[in-house]
């Protein structure tokens, strides 16, 4: 692809003309993060007490559970559970926690299936999809027992343009859509629903997991750890530390918009492969051929969205695809990464090949990502360093941590 001199001359103004930190007084003084917050055990537990059951949580999508019975199963560890999302009969989508009424034993073991009722593997308690207790065995030996108050315990759920959400506090101080404020706004009329087909990774990983998020907020350091994998995509001569075509932060979340080099040469296979797909392996040479409602810049050197909301999910839109991330912690120093990458049902060979690649080219960069949070977490008690410092483009990650902070401190202060 040539690349446009008009093109290459705006992204180098637009990197002299921005600076982001002096947009955002509110952040306080540029990178200066206090490292304890990463590795105590206090901080870990004002989270579980102040954070996970008090925010709306991406549990995955309504397409898992298109018909009566279908039922999918998502450990949320910081909230010490699991929650089963089931259809009904009546076609409702309702969550439970997936805890039986009697002994409290996991009323499914399975991570998904489609079922015509629950048996609890323990001692045979039957739940229908609405999750009202329907039989019990050798029911006349309980004392009096009213099978109509031993439903399954049902969770909050919301849904939002086909991703299902829920909410562990019983009451709710704000409704899902109020929640996810402007990045619903934003993402509205994005067509998730077209790439219902995805593949999956899941990894548990040593280390804090705001380690990995962080390296998720910020696009500095593809240049040095990503050299061999992404780099060349997002860095080119004229932007070479892929400084982004626009960040934006908002009360709870964060939306970042990825400079793409238009002189990419993908590998030889990639070249093949990226005939039958377009994912990341291509960047958006023309704007207009875009969805409205991502490459809010209109850039033809534009390669992918970064939606991150609060706290823990981040939804990344690129031409012809779509990620899903999840950052689970499992304890101060462990965490779980979920990743979800979306495609449409691939229609041939071809295209089946193009997914194929994509999927190990994510691979790749996922395990650096992980790796790198490793090695953070080993001499992160090092008292080496007290303080990270930030440079501009990093200033994601300082909005996420203020974010954090102030969220946590008002629930202490508000809601104890
Ligand atoms: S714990 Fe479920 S039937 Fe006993
Ligand atoms: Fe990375």
């Amino acid at each position: 692809m040539a690349k446009d001199d008009t093109e290459a001359a705006t992204v180098a103004n637009y990197r002299e003309s921005k600076r982001w930190f002096s947009q955002h007084p509110e952040l306080g003084a540029p990178g200066r993060l206090p490292v304890s917050s990463y590795e105590s055990q206090e901080q870990y537990e004002l989270e579980k007490k102040y954070l996970w059951r008090r925010v709306w949580l991406m549990m995955g999508r309504v397409d898992e559970v298109e018909k009566p019975g279908q039922f999918f199963v998502t450990k949320v560890p910081p909230c010490d559970t699991e929650v089963l999302v089931v259809r009904g009969r009546d076609g409702e989508v309702r969550a439970f926690h997936n805890v039986c009424t009697h002994r409290g034993c996991p009323i499914t073991w399975e991570e998904r299936g489609k079922v015509g009722a629950f048996k609890c593997p323990f001692h045979g308690f039957v739940f229908d999809l609405s999750g009202d207790l329907a039989a019990v065995p050798d029911e006349k030996n309980f004392y009096n027992l009213d099978k109509s108050k031993y439903s399954l315990t049902e969770i909050n759920m919301e849904i939002w343009n086909g991703f299902i959400f829920v909410h562990l506090d019983p009451e709710p101080r704000q409704g899902l859509r109020e929640f996810l404020a402007e990045t619903a706004d934003r993402l509205d009329s994005f067509p998730f629903e077209g790439s219902p087909h995805y593949y999956e990774y899941q990894g548990d990983i040593d280390c804090n997991w705001k380690l990995v998020l962080y390296g998720f907020l910020e696009n500095y350091h593809t240049q040095c750890l990503h050299k061999t994998s992404i780099s060349p995509l997002v860095v080119s001569q004229d932007n070479p530390f892929s400084h982004n075509l626009e960040i934006s932060l908002s009360e709870k979340h964060r939306f970042m918009s990825l400079f793409g080099n238009p002189d990419y040469k993908p590998t030889n296979v990639g070249t093949i492969a990226s005939k039958y797909g377009i994912a990341l392996m291509q960047v958006a040479a023309d704007a207009e051929s875009l969805v409205d409602c991502v490459n809010p810049t209109k850039s033809n050197c534009w390669s992918f969205d970064i939606n991150n909301i609060f706290p823990n999910f981040q939804l990344n839109v690129v031409n012809g695809t779509w990620y899903c991330h999840r950052f689970w912690p499992l304890s101060p120093d462990k965490m779980r990464m979920v990743t979800r990458v979306y495609f449409p049902k691939p229609k041939n060979a071809g295209e089946r090949f193009f997914q194929e690649y994509s999927k190990v080219a994510t691979r790749d960069v996922l395990l650096e990502d992980a790796t790198l949070g490793e090695r953070l977490q080993s001499v992160l008690r090092s008292k080496a360093v007290e303080h990270w410092l930030l440079q501009d483009e990093e200033i994601a990650i300082q909005h996420f941590h203020h974010v954090l902070e102030n969220f946590i401190e008002h629930e202490i202060t508000k809601n104890p």
